[in-house]
């Protein structure tokens, strides 16, 4: 190969003495090869356009049939939310609420609020808080028993032979946790089978009834318990 031949094939050499010639022969090439960038977007392939547009259409359907009573009415629509509404049961209409099994639901709210102090077995925190087995103010006195929970104790108080001073707040309507009649009820359902022998459940309308007669805002002491049936 002469000395020319070798600065044709392969341009780095010697690029300075390149002639025009020569130059334009080499982006020629790279013309060839190179596609122009361009400006501009290039459309979504059709096929993933259509397979967008089904999963949309499948989805909705989907949705349609088990949107278990979303959609139903707009003051029912929330009933979605409520612990004891079955959207099984509900068979078009969306305001079928399922009995509520107090000991289920007792339990529950005992273990997650009351087992906190009075422990998950009722024994209660020795010198701290007082057990509920074996307490005469779980078995005894249902209006004791509601009074408690709906304004809290405070002060000393004769648990099981032991004397407490502690503070147990109250849960009632109105009180920082403001419960509604029927959970406390439920509570204390579970917690007079439990750990009270078995005395008899408390029904929600006692704990209305009990809560209605009372402008009680301060909590109850045990001499104050002991005077009520
Ligand atoms: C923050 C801790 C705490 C929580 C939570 C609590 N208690 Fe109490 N409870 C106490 C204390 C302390 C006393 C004793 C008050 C006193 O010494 O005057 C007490 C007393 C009682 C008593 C009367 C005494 C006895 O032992 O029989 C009952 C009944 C009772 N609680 C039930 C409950 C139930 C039901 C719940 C859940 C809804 C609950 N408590 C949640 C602290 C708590």
């Amino acid at each position: 190969m002469s000395d020319e031949e070798i600065k044709k094939s392969d341009p780095t050499i010697e690029q300075g003495a390149a002639s025009d010639e020569q130059i334009q022969e080499v982006h020629s090439v790279l013309l060839r090869e190179k596609r122009e960038p361009s400006e501009g977007y290039t459309p979504m392939p059709l096929f993933l356009l259509g397979f967008v547009s089904s999963m949309i259409f499948i989805v909705s359907i989907y949705f349609i049939h088990y949107r278990g009573g979303l959609t139903e009415g707009i003051g029912e629509a929330a009933m979605i939310y409520d612990e004891r509404f079955d959207p099984k049961l509900h068979g078009g209409a969306a305001n079928v609420v399922k009995e509520v099994d107090p000991m289920v639901a007792g339990k529950k709210v005992y273990t997650q609020v009351c087992a906190t102090c009075h422990q998950v077995t009722g024994s209660g925190v020795p010198g701290v808080y007082p057990p509920l087995a074996g307490s005469d103010w779980v078995s005894g006195s249902e209006e004791r028993l509601i009074n408690i929970l709906v304004h809290g104790l405070a002060g000393p108080v004769e648990v099981a032979g032991t004397t407490y001073n502690g503070n147990m707040p109250a849960f009632g309507k109105g009180s920082a946790y403001n419960w509604g009649d029927d959970r406390i009820s439920y509570v204390l359902t579970y917690i007079r089978a439990e750990f009270g022998g078995g005395a008899a459940p408390v029904t929600v309308e006692r704990v209305t009834e009990l809560r209605e007669g009372s402008s009680r805002t301060t909590q109850f002491s045990a001499e104050e318990l002991l005077a009520l049936p």
